[in-house]
């Protein structure tokens, strides 16, 4: 393909990766944000097999074929709760594919380079396979660690921040015999780089406490787009950079923002060692106070009475997969004359957005949708709020509980409503594994069961005194 071609096609697909983020920051634009994300990948891929540097061109087609296979059947066949994981695990591939990019275009640069020219190469392949081993081990240990294959319990060694330190000393030290070495004089030293920055990927993670986790998977996010930025240097591939720094720079905003809404500082989280593991469920409720049962047709009759309903979901709602169950309670609701909104905890579910889109799939309408500060203080107005499957995002322990590992993060004050209706199937705990007052409250109900049956129940008991 002719080069001017080549940087048109390149340009056109960061255009639409650019348009694409733009779309994705609102949900009624997200679906568009998507198509044009794809469309620019499939640009961006298709150019990059007519480089004129790619040879190979059946391997690379057919890796492209059996790698979007797979994605694919992956991508179907993943629950919603188990994105997270994916997530993590993509992260680790875009890192490893830096190390081994940049490893071997140190071995075959594809043409002589000598002086600064040289040193710049060399430097911009070391920050390559530095960022992606970084990258790679770290989001390997962060895979495991929400499946549950290791434990969520941050691991503090003695002096993590010296070894840390010394370390990343390491990674910066070896560069300097490194430099000045051409193919393939350099690869122990680039070799031995890659072995300490993959400890120190594995030692960060490791570090952090699985209440943080959320906000070490999106950092990953950032990471693997700094790597896939410094490949686009080494590479002198103007799309891949733009990419990089796109994912970059929106990864290091969502962490920025996810922190917030946690009450944790974003250095605490990069450096480890914060975060208290996810403690297992007590069994027994510590004694509160009494817990008040509600039956389904007592809570048809208390929503019956109730003039502004606010439904607050969480992680339960999407085991139960209870969002078209929702959705049909806030259409009957919504033809009764009442007034229903949902609000929306930038941390509730397993994943950045996990609520919204759920919502969106079962045809919610986004007007309703608010974010916690859109709504928080509106619950001292409302008549009946139903916590669908959440537990720590209202649990008021968070503003009263120092002891409690989420103290100081922001929470829907549900308990400020006239009644509050709580929907899961027993006295679990969330993923902060600590207990919730707001069960014990006076203005309380417990609505036990499966959080789409209960819901289905409500809709057909409502729809029954409807008709009656
Ligand atoms: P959680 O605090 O995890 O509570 C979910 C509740 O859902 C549990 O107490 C459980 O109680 C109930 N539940 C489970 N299955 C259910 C079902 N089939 N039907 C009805 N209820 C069911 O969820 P949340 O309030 O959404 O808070 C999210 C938590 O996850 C926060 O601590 C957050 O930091 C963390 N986190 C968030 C993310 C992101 S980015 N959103 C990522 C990782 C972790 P029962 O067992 O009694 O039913």
């Amino acid at each position: 393909m002719e080069s001017s071609i080549l940087t048109v096609a390149y340009l056109a697909a960061g255009v639409l990766f650019i348009l694409s983020l733009g779309g994705l920051s609102r949900q009624d634009t997200a679906r568009r944000g998507n198509l044009f994300g794809m469309i620019g990948m499939v640009i961006a891929i298709v150019a990059t097999l007519f480089h004129p540097r790619v040879e190979a061109f059946g391997l690379t087609g057919g890796a492209v074929i059996v790698g979007a296979l797979v994605g694919a059947a992956l991508a179907a066949r993943v629950a919603m709760t188990a994105m997270p994981e994916l997530v993590a695990m993509l992260h680790s591939f875009v890192g490893l594919a830096a190390v081994l990019v940049g490893i071997s275009t140190y071995l075959d640069p594809g043409k002589e380079l000598h002086g600064a020219e040289h040193v710049v190469h060399q430097l911009e392949i070391w920050a390559d396979v530095a960022i992606g081993a970084i990258t790679f081990t770290g989001s390997v240990v962060a895979w495991a660690k929400l499946r549950g294959s290791v434990s969520g319990k941050p691991l503090l060694l003695p002096g993590r921040h010296l070894l840390n330190l010394a370390m990343v000393l390491g990674i910066l030290g070896l560069a300097v015999p490194f430099t000045p070495l051409h193919a393939p004089d350099g690869l122990t030293f680039l070799l031995a780089m890659t072995a300490i920055a993959s400890i120190l990927g594995i030692h960060l993670v490791m570090a952090i406490g699985g209440a943080d986790m959320p906000v070490v998977v999106s950092l990953l996010n950032s990471y693997s787009g700094w790597a896939a930025a410094a490949a686009g240097f080494m590479l002198e591939n103007d799309l891949l950079i733009i990419t990089g720094a796109l994912v970059g720079s929106s990864g290091a905003i969502l962490s920025y923002i996810m922190c917030e809404a946690m009450n944790r500082s974003i250095w605490n989280v990069v450096f480890g060692g914060f975060g208290a593991a996810p403690v297992a469920p007590s069994g027994e409720p510590q004694e509160q106070g009494e817990i008040q049962p509600i039956e389904c047709d007592d809570l048809a009759d208390c929503v019956a009475d109730a003039e502004s309903i606010v439904i607050v979901p969480g992680y339960g709602m999407a085991v139960a997969r209870a969002q078209n169950a929702v959705h049909d309670f806030t259409r009957l609701c919504q033809e009764q004359g009442k007034t229903v909104r949902f609000a929306i905890h930038p941390v509730a579910g397993r994943l950045p957005g996990h609520m919204n889109v759920l919502l969106a799939e079962a045809g919610v309408s986004y007007e309703i949708v608010l974010e916690m500060d859109e709504i928080n203080d509106d619950f001292p107005h409302t008549d009946v709020v139903l916590v669908i499957g959440a537990n720590d995002i209202v649990n008021p322990g968070a503003e009263t509980d120092a002891s409690s590992p989420i103290y100081g993060m922001p929470v829907l004050k549900v308990w400020q409503a006239k009644k509050t209706i709580v929907l899961k199937r027993g006295m679990g705990s969330g993923y902060a594994g600590v207990e919730n007052p707001l069960f014990f409250k006076e203005n309380n109900h417990m609505y036990f069961g499966d959080a789409r049956a209960s819901m289905e129940a409500l809709v057909t008991a409502l729809r029954g005194s409807k008709a009656a």
